[in-house]
């Protein structure tokens, strides 16, 4: 029986894919392994946040620093995006899926572009869960266009600096209609965000759990949801409940 989640569920989660290498290499097969389970999870947690009811699921398919591995697993990469693009599509449309694609697509080979702007046009009228797949992404990069962008604006004389605020930022962001994370998660038991989402992190819960992605179910998600609920977002204000303090103080870190 599934985890029953009540009603604040996370309306944004994103999520670090990470050790699929790892859990190939402990099998003693090819990193390449690893990932093609990977995809499988990818399916199986996009249905999960389906029947949730989360509306954003962001999931870091492919870093701008993933380029520098070797070719053999970068290209092994872009075929099984490619085929989860065309395997899913229907589906995708058919379970009400909007599908959005952020990176640099020029760098992405052309036959997966064409797969992400045939799936992206499927699903643009969608309006159940919205698919956010970061590939060649960078959030330092898109930080770099996004002044880039304001700067042209206020040479041409559009933008008076004065008038730069964070909503100016925001609407330079290829994530300007989506809202910020209110939950990542990272896979593998590393605790670090890797140049995802870096002005829209500013106040995500963080959740780095031990579990490698391939071996990442839909009940681990609800799990994690669950751990998500039991957390006390205060955006910087302060608590209007009574949570318990704790005693003295910890003695190791
Ligand atoms: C990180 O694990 C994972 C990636 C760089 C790729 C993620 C890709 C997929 C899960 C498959 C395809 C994606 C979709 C959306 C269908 P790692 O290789 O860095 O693992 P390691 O740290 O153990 O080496």
């Amino acid at each position: 029986m599934s985890i029953y989640l009540g009603s604040d569920i996370p309306k944004h989660i994103a999520i670090i894919m990470d050790g699929n290498g790892r859990w190939a290499q402990k099998q003693g097969m090819a990193r390449v392994f690893g990932h093609q389970h990977g995809a499988t999870r990818v399916k199986e947690v996009v249905e999960e946040c389906g029947h949730i009811g989360v509306d954003f699921l962001s999931l870091y398919a492919f870093s701008e620093e993933n380029w520098s591995r070797p070719k053999e697993e970068v290209d092994a990469l872009f075929l099984l995006l490619s085929n989860y693009l065309r395997s899913e599509a229907s589906d995708l449309h058919k379970n009400n899926v909007k599908v959005i694609v952020i990176g640099q697509r020029e760098r992405i080979p052309t036959e997966c572009v064409k797969l992400i702007d045939y799936v992206e046009e499927l699903t643009r009228n969608n309006d159940g869960l919205k698919l956010v797949l970061a590939i060649s992404y960078s959030g330092r990069s898109e930080l770099v266009e996004c002044c880039k962008s304001v700067a042209e604006r206020v040479a041409q004389g559009l933008l008076s600096p004065d008038l730069i605020d964070h909503n100016v930022i925001e609407s330079f962001l290829p994530t300007a209609d989506i809202p910020d994370p209110d939950l990542l998660i990272r896979t593998s038991g590393e605790q670090r965000i890797s140049n995802f989402f870096l002005w829209q992190m500013a106040y995500t819960e963080f959740l780095f759990v031990p579990i490698c992605w391939p071996d990442f179910s839909g009940n681990d998600l609800r799990q994690a949801i669950q751990k998500y609920q039991a957390r006390n977002r205060k955006f910087g204000g302060i608590n209007t409940e009574n949570l318990p303090v704790k005693e003295g103080r910890e003695d190791t870190l």
